[in-house]
């Protein structure tokens, strides 16, 4: 089938980044269903929940929950809302998402512009999207490290009637001090007991995923993987953007400031995994995620060890066609 995209993409890519995102996804609410092939159903059940496809977009594509029910008709199986926040809060001044299209890359510093979450949950009631959905979870900027663990169960308290995953973002680059929570044992702590609380409540089990930087040492994966363990976490993103700059150093972007994702991602994300892998031993499920341009990239993450993967930066570049190549291989 003849694919369009890389003539939008060419006309979308001569606007600032998040004018080009609006306007993709005004676009994609006025095209009807039948625009779009439907993907072939493979379900798995992961989490005890069961997806017609592994395909999953990634948390920060739809922030505020508006367009998860029109992004269902690309076919994905899992669509994550999110990153939300307790408060709204506008996120760091703009520019803050910038292409190197020679790497197949975005950096971003977006730092959760959030509608916050009483907002989400209006949206997340008007859902009409039959797949999997998950809601990203996070804390404002302006809360301290010590007190995190209120903000993520605030939001964690609010989306869950409405959610069938929950996503812990403690791996954005852009709110500082948040890749310290990584390895704090008290959050875990604190939303599994919730979750345990909210589960006898209400007779319905949410699981429970965090979502983990590629820039860890082997150390803190280990300890990561311990952790999660210990408190029963039900799944684990591996992974989030990059600080590092190594694979796109010739880049005259490479300096701003934020997380890079797309292809320079795919060995350092694919690492992570592969490594989180051999701690848990499939004892816990893992979403790959970084880096995946192709049905390739997706075949070697699920080689890796991932059960699912999810895709941004991807579908910048090669639109609804990615979603084909990986599902039909
Ligand atoms: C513009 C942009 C915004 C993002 N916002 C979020 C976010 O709010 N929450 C989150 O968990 N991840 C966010 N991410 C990270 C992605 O979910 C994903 O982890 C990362 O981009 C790596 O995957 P990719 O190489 O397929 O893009 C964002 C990524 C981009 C490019």
């Amino acid at each position: 089938m003849f694919d369009l995209y890389p003539f939008i993409r060419s006309l979308l890519f001569r606007l600032d980044p998040e004018t080009a995102h609006r306007l993709t996804l005004r676009l994609l609410h006025a095209c009807p269903s039948f625009c779009f092939a439907k993907l072939p159903s493979k379900p798995v059940t992961v989490m005890g929940l069961t997806f017609d496809n592994p395909i999953g977009l990634a948390g920060g594509f739809d922030r505020h929950g508006d367009h998860f029910n029109a992004l269902g008709k690309l076919g994905f199986g899992f669509i994550e809302v999110g990153t939300v926040t307790p408060r709204p809060q506008a996120g760091q001044d703009r520019p803050r998402i910038f292409r190197l299209p020679e790497h197949f890359a975005l950096i971003n510093r977006i730092g959760f512009h959030s509608k916050g979450v009483d907002y989400c949950v209006a949206r997340l009631k008007q859902r009409t999207y039959k797949g999997v959905l998950g809601v990203n979870i996070g804390k404002n900027a302006a809360t301290p490290n010590e007190k995190a663990a209120d903000d993520y169960l605030a939001c964690f308290d609010k989306v869950y009637p409405y959610a069938d995953y929950i996503t812990v973002n403690v791996s954005s680059p852009n709110t500082p001090g948040l890749r310290e929570l990584q390895t704090n044992a008290d959050l875990l702590d604190a939303l599994k007991t919730r979750q345990t609380q909210l589960n006898q409540s209400t007779a319905r089990y949410v699981p429970l995923v965090i979502k983990i930087a590629p820039d860890l040492s082997s150390d803190a994966i280990a300890a990561i993987a311990n952790e999660c363990l210990e408190y029963e976490i039900d799944g684990i993103i591996a992974t989030n953007t990059t600080v590092s700059r190594d694979a796109v150093a010739d880049d005259p972007l490479a300096n701003e400031r934020g997380g890079l994702s797309g292809a320079p991602l795919m060995p350092a994300a694919t690492q992570v995994l592969q490594q989180l892998q051999q701690h848990l031993n499939n004892k816990i499920p893992i979403i790959g995620l970084g880096g995946i341009l192709s049905g390739q990239d997706a075949a070697t993450k699920f080689d890796a060890g991932a059960r699912l993967i999810q895709v941004y930066t991807g579908l910048i570049y090669r639109g609804p066609r990615l979603l084909r190549e990986i599902a039909c291989q």
